[in-house]
């Protein structure tokens, strides 16, 4: 077992998964796949979900060797105390709770020796009541006209999440039902253009702003805050913000000092990191007021049920042990720096976009949690597209070109289905096709000499040969609702945390934003004196220097 301070690849357990390489580099999935016994212990099921990773480059002795890596990184202990409310995001020296954000109302949770669960359902409570004055249109804006229209203001985490679980249930029947006539929209980056394409078409007398940062001083988002109460205020009045803005945020001071009513402000807490808070009002504010808080709550539900899977479940079927571990396979002993995520369905573009917040944030590190240089990486390159559109993109690479373990993630119904007389198949037939045969020409590959009895001309045989032994693992939803939304975020959240424990990083601090924010208010301070003073630049590089001089001397900004 690994000491606090020892790394894990001084274990046995490392050592001898770093021999077993060795082993897998004989096999070939063809013939791993051919193994039904094998294929089948590497099937699991949950609460609707399948999960089958028989497409890994693994044998059985492999899943036993990673059973015992999860041993030596005292990984039950580590998920009991991230469940138990210690502080083991050290360096912040928070709790790291999101779990505990969609608990049901009766469960004890403590941080710091207090039960938060009924802090969180009061905020819960809270949002539900207003969202339902807002959509009911019991709240109106300063004309007296009900608010249809919400821009949420936040950038990474207060944005992602969000925008993620929006997109996955918009069309889901009920969630289009109960938004008629309403529409949810996100301004995140500072690009003035995200602020003119955002209100575009909006009416303020019609619009709710939620600004949503957890710290309430993230610069993009509170120039943005101030940009949209610009214009509710040029529109309306001063005294509008009153009844069209409302915050989310751990910080209720700024909140005020900003101008938004306390009451209209919505909490949360320091244990809730910022990728992982759209199960806090960050999410489930403007998403209510969008799909009506009872859809909402269903997501949270999903949530919860992996959250009891991942604390409870022996790791040999729990489904976030079992892919964080085999996302370490890939990472630290088989090289493959990279990870991508296939949805087969349109309602998930975004989640590619949030996972890589959730994954590249939180374990993209180069140090031990103790502070000591690791000798292996971190973490993984994550991106991803919906199918099919990727094939007719970056699969090229996957097949031929470099080995990119991917995720491919299905849905058994579609929320929209539509069926042409005299088709071959339904149109979510024909993508789904694509889901069930991509993984196979991954793993299989074509030969030489099938290309030959195909009479495939010998100069185009070696373009036409796939190497295959190409790892993927597939995950197949019953449908896509809110509750199997909140399901695909959780497994992913606690999948990150498990390569984050074993690795034995700290996956919930990410100091490696900081820098660039520093030299951001350095190049801040100079635009402003450059342009009403004239100042010369000075403090920076010559490449620097020479940028910026001619972004001063060419530019027709606004002059201040
Ligand atoms: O980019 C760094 C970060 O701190 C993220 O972790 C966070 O999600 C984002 O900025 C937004 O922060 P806030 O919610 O405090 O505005």
């Amino acid at each position: 077992m690994a000491s606090s301070t020892a790394l894990i690849c001084d274990t046995e357990a490392w050592k001898d998964l770093k021999g077993h390489v060795e082993d897998i580099n004989k096999t070939h999935l063809r013939d791993l796949m051919s193994d039904a016994n094998r294929c089948q212990s590497m099937m699991m099921e949950f609460d609707g979900l399948l999960l089958d990773y028989s497409r890994q480059r693994a044998t059985v002795e492999t899943m036993d060797k990673l059973l015992n890596l999860a041993k030596a990184a005292q990984l039950t202990e580590k998920i009991s105390r991230m469940f138990s409310g210690d502080h083991i995001n050290s360096t912040e020296n928070r709790s790291v709770l999101h779990a505990a954000l969609r608990a049901p109302k009766d469960a004890v949770i403590k941080a710091d020796g207090k039960n938060v669960v009924p802090e969180v359902w009061n905020v819960l409570d809270k949002i539900k009541d207003f969202s339902e004055k807002i959509r009911s249109g019991s709240w109106v804006g300063a004309t007296g006209k009900p608010l249809k229209d919400v821009v949420a203001v936040g950038i990474g985490g207060s944005f992602l999440g969000p925008l993620f679980v929006h997109t996955a249930i918009q069309t889901d029947p009920e969630a289009l039902e109960s938004a008629k006539g309403r529409q949810l929209r996100f301004l995140a980056n500072i690009d003035p253009v995200d602020v003119a394409r955002n209100i575009n078409g909006l009416n303020p007398e019609t619009t709710l702003v939620v600004v949503v940062s957890k710290t309430f001083t993230t610069a993009e988002t509170m120039l943005n805050a101030r940009t949209l109460r610009e214009w509710i205020t040029t529109a309306l009045g001063a005294s509008a913000v009153a009844k069209h803005m409302v915050a989310v945020s751990t910080n209720l001071a700024l909140v005020e000092k900003f101008g938004i009513d306390p009451n209209n402000a919505f909490a949360f807490w320091d244990w809730v990191g910022g990728r992982y808070s759209v199960c806090s009002a960050v999410g489930v504010l403007p998403l209510s007021l969008q799909y009506g808080f009872s859809v909402v709550e269903k997501f949270l539900k999903g949530a919860s049920s992996i959250d009891q899977h991942f604390q409870s479940t022996p790791f040999e079927k729990n489904i976030p042990v079992l892919l964080g571990l085999l996302s370490v396979w890939n990472v630290s002993f088989l090289g493959y720096p990279a990870r991508a995520i296939l949805p087969y369905s349109q309602a998930l573009e975004k989640f590619a976009p949030h996972i890589q917040q959730v994954s590249m944030e939180s374990n993209g590190k180069g140090v031990s949690i103790d502070g000591l240089p690791l000798p292996y990486e971190t973490g993984e390159i994550d991106f991803g597209e919906p199918g099919t559109n990727g094939q007719h993109s970056f699969y090229q690479l996957i097949h031929q070109g470099r080995v990119i373990p991917c995720d491919f993630i299905g849905i058994v119904k579609s929320q929209q289905p539509v069926y042409l007389k005299g088709e071959v198949v339904s149109n979510h037939d024909e993508l789904m096709s694509n889901f069930f045969a991509q993984p196979d020409a991954l793993a299989y590959g074509k030969t030489p000499e099938q290309l030959q009895k195909e009479n495939v001309s010998e100069n185009l045989i070696p373009h036409k040969t796939f190497s295959g032994n190409r790892p993927s693992l597939s995950l197949l939803l019953p449908e896509l609702t809110a509750y199997s939304v909140g399901q695909l975020l959780a497994i992913y959240e606690h999948r990150v945390a498990v390569q984050g424990f074993v690795w034995g990083i700290n996956s919930f601090d990410q100091w490696g934003v900081e820098l660039g924010k520093v030299l951001a208010t350095q190049v801040r301070k100079q635009l402003h004196s450059s342009r009403t003073q004239g100042t010369a630049l000075e403090g920076f590089n010559y490449s620097t220097t020479t940028l910026l001089k001619r972004y001063l001397e060419t530019s027709s900004e606004p002059q201040i």
